[in-house]
């Protein structure tokens, strides 16, 4: 299996400037950021995501991620995709859309899938906060 040029650039450019590729945290106490942590049961790997919103736009994204190549290409490639986003947009991202764009091969799909389920679940923990802050005006 070959990974595609795409990948191999983007794996080596976060490993070289991380920071550069938003790899890092946000405060998980903020109350504007919104967290997805997945883990892939087929190879043990785990994405945490984390949004910064302002209102309904994702102005910020950050990212960990402990896996392969593809999963952290991946994770780029979701900063890349979010980043300016309303919410209802960054629901539309699906983990087709990210392997389309890195030109993953078929054993690597559940990189993208990672990828996919890491946003549902920032999404899914920003609708939470949202209705708790909500609920507590
Ligand atoms: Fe585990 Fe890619 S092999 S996410």
């Amino acid at each position: 299996m070959a990974y595609s040029q795409k990948v191999v650039d983007r794996f080596e450019s976060v490993l070289n400037n991380p920071e550069q590729h938003a790899v890092g945290r946000f405060n998980p106490n903020d109350p504007d950021v919104a967290t997805g942590l997945t883990g892939a049961p087929a190879c043990g790997d785990v994405m945490k995501l984390q949004l910064k919103l302002a209102g309904d736009v994702i102005e910020d994204v950050k990212f960990k991620t402990y896996g392969c190549g593809s999963a952290i290409a991946s994770s780029t490639m979701f900063v890349d995709m979010l980043k300016g986003k309303t919410v209802a947009e960054a629901k539309a991202i699906k983990d087709k859309d990210i392997a389309t764009a890195l030109e993953l091969p078929a054993i690597k799909l559940h990189c993208s899938v990672l990828a996919e389920e890491s946003i549902k679940k920032a999404l899914e923990n920003w609708e939470t906060k949202t209705k708790h802050r909500q609920h507590n005006q």
